[in-house]
């Protein structure tokens, strides 16, 4: 089993544009293997413009973030390949794509290390910033999961789509029309000022 290792990757589009995405990279030999899943951005910006930096860093909020929406880090210019250092990285290597091996889930894309830095030592890592990058990888695939596994395993399901139950609910409405009326008119104010705040 290769050793891999949680870090955070930037890739450039074709117009420049950094994409950051947490991503697994897996040690071979000198290099590092770059395992995209298809489709993601990360991918299409490798095909692009095959270079990559890779951010070592203990903040896993960005690992979070990138997962919740929130990809606005900061980020300068890299050394020696064109890409982005993350400005928060403890450590980082740049990446130039030695050559790529198709896959229909998932390429790979084999990496020499052009360039490496150090800009602040790492203090180690306490559980709760390890349990939330493995819930971030996990959150990052629950989409791939097949239904049928996640209900047998949930041990349930809903009786209800989203069409049948807004259909059920308007519905009740309908059939419950002075109940509607009380809640419009303000009335069951009243009844609570009757039965609660002016209570003894
Ligand atoms: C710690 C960690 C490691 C991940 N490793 C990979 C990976 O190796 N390959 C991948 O495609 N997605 C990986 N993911 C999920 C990606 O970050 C996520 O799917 C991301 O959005 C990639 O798609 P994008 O390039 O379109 O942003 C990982 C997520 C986390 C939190």
């Amino acid at each position: 089993m290769p050793m891999i290792r949680e870090t955070i990757v930037t890739t450039l589009n074709t117009e420049g544009k950094v994409h950051i995405a947490p991503l697994g990279l897996i040690a071979k030999e000198e290099g590092w293997i770059l395992a995209p899943f298809k489709p993601s951005t990360t991918l299409d910006n490798l095909r692009a413009t095959p270079f990559a930096v890779v951010n070592f860093t203990d903040d896993v909020l960005i690992f979070a973030g990138c997962l919740t929406g929130n990809r606005d880090w900061p980020t300068r210019p890299a050394s020696r390949v064109l890409g982005a250092i993350l400005d928060g990285a403890l450590a980082h290597a740049e990446l130039k794509v030695d050559h790529m091996e198709e896959d229909e889930q998932r390429p790979r894309f084999h990496c020499q290390i052009v360039f490496e830095a150090s800009h602040t030592p790492f203090k180690g890592f306490n559980r709760a910033q390890a349990a939330v990058i493995e819930a971030a990888i996990l959150a990052s695939r629950l989409h791939m999961l097949p239904r049928e596994k996640i209900e047998r395993e949930l041990g349930w399901k809903p009786q209800e789509s989203f069409e049948t139950g807004i259909r059920k609910t308007v519905q009740w409405y309908l059939d419950n029309q002075t109940w509607l009326r009380n809640v419009q008119s303000g009335a069951y104010r009243e009844w609570v000022a009757r039965n609660y705040e002016k209570r003894e």
